[in-house]
């Protein structure tokens, strides 16, 4: 098989994933890492066993061993990087958001199509085989018609006013906070997994730590203060909880709730589909099982295990039953799609595998993020999502 070169720009926490789900496709190999300094860049290369290390993604792009770019920075370098490494003609594997608002993701749509260059945006929970198993059998039509599609995103890693980090500022993270971090993720796995599009929302959003206390040092991304670590007080404008009504193209009804102020919440995306036979849930820290609401039968609980998964997407769980499969599986399984119709030569126009979310798929979260912003902003009152 011919090998692909993979360089990625930013290596701070998911950056690892990205180079350790890449490595375990067996056909790439990771080249280079560019990071905001030659230092850092080297001390992350050498971490992680990568050979180049460059001060600038200008330089990593310019690296002809290189075909395919991952973007792992923080949200207001999307827009930038993702454009330069477009112009360059490499292939583009972003971070989400895609971009710090609507109109930039938009662009970066419209220069990805005219490059011809294949795009791909890491809504991961897309990944996990029971995900799959679920929009499977809801488009097969098991589930009945959707009626109610609901649920949360919620972690605790914000709680107190000394947890800190780069999201919270607008310049850099964007004018959503959790909204933008992980809302993004919750809409983008709904609608996948419904097979619906979100077309209006009504949202309540929420600051709940007015002021925190920003680190004067550096700190690893959602690392706990130290216990001798200076501050300063900001002020926080963006929010850390929201709750939003949603409705579907089908005429079904939503609503989740985000929030990154939730104690005992660690990563709980949780997605129930509401169908007018039956019901089912998937909750990613119990991402192993899915729950099927009966009304007139006992619930049950299919445990991940190939054997009792259908054929057509069997293939999303590696190992078999009572072997547990997790977070980093499922990230691996996103790579194992895009990089799978790289080598296959397929275009850009081609039918993409499932969880194989697209600069597409990452322009419409964002749009959904902003009518969200818009709907709050107005005093709660429903907002078309205009994509
Ligand atoms: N898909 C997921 O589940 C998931 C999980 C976590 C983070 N993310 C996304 O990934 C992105 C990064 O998040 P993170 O948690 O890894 O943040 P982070 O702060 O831990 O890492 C960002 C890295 O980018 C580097 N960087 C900053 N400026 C740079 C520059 N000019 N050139 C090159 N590198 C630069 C930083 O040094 C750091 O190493 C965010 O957009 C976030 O939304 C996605």
């Amino acid at each position: 098989m011919k090998r692909i070169g993979m360089g990625i720009v930013g290596a701070g926490f998911v950056g690892p994933h990205h180079v350790d789900a890449v490595r375990r496709l067996g056909y790439v190999d990771v080249v280079a890492i560019a990071g905001s300094s030659e230092a850092t860049a080297r001390k992350k290369a050498d971490a992680l066993g990568v050979s180049k290390a460059y001060a600038s993604y200008e330089a990593l792009l310019d690296d002809p061993d290189i075909q395919v770019v991952h973007n792992a920075t923080p949200n207001y370098l999307h827009f930038p990087v993702n454009a330069a490494a477009i112009a360059k003609g490499k292939h583009v594997v972003s971070d989400k958001p895609l971009a710090m608002t609507a109109a930039e993701a938009k662009t970066l749509v419209e220069q990805a199509k005219k490059a011809g260059i294949i795009n791909a945006v890491t809504f991961n929970y897309r990944g996990n085989p029971l995900v799959q198993q679920a929009r499977h059998l809801i488009a097969r039509g098991d589930l009945g018609t959707p009626t109610f599609v609901h649920g949360h995103y919620l972690q605790d890693w914000l709680l107190k006013d000394t947890d800190y980090s780069w999201r919270l500022e607008p310049d850099k993270g964007g004018a959503s906070s959790a909204l933008g971090d992980i809302g993004s993720h919750w809409c983008d796995l709904a609608q996948h997994v419904s097979g619906l599009t979100i077309t209006e929302v009504l949202a309540d959003i929420t600051t709940t730590i007015k002021q925190r206390k920003r680190p004067t040092g550096s700190r690893e991304a959602f690392a706990a203060a130290g216990k001798d670590e200076s501050f300063e007080l900001v002020d926080i404008k963006v929010e850390d909880l929201a709750s939003v009504l949603v409705r579907f193209d089908n005429g079904a009804k939503g609503a989740f709730s985000v929030g990154q102020v939730c104690a005992g919440h660690k990563n709980d995306v949780v997605v129930e589909v509401c169908g007018s036979k039956t019901s089912l849930k998937w909750r990613q820290e119990h991402q192993n099982e899915l729950w099927f609401g009966h009304r007139d039968a006992p619930n049950q609980i299919l445990q991940k295990d190939p054997s009792l998964m259908d054929a057509e997407v069997r293939g999303y769980a590696h190992l078999p039953g009572g072997h547990q499969e997790a977070w980093a599986d499922a990230f691996c399984n996103l790579m194992r799609d895009i990089y799978g119709f790289i080598a296959a030569g397929k275009k850009p126009t081609d039918a993409h595998p499932p969880a194989f979310a697209t600069f597409e798929d990452g322009y419409r979260a964002n749009t959904i993020v902003e009518a969200i912003l818009t709907s709050a902003k107005n005093g709660s009152v429903w907002t078309p999502v205009r994509y």
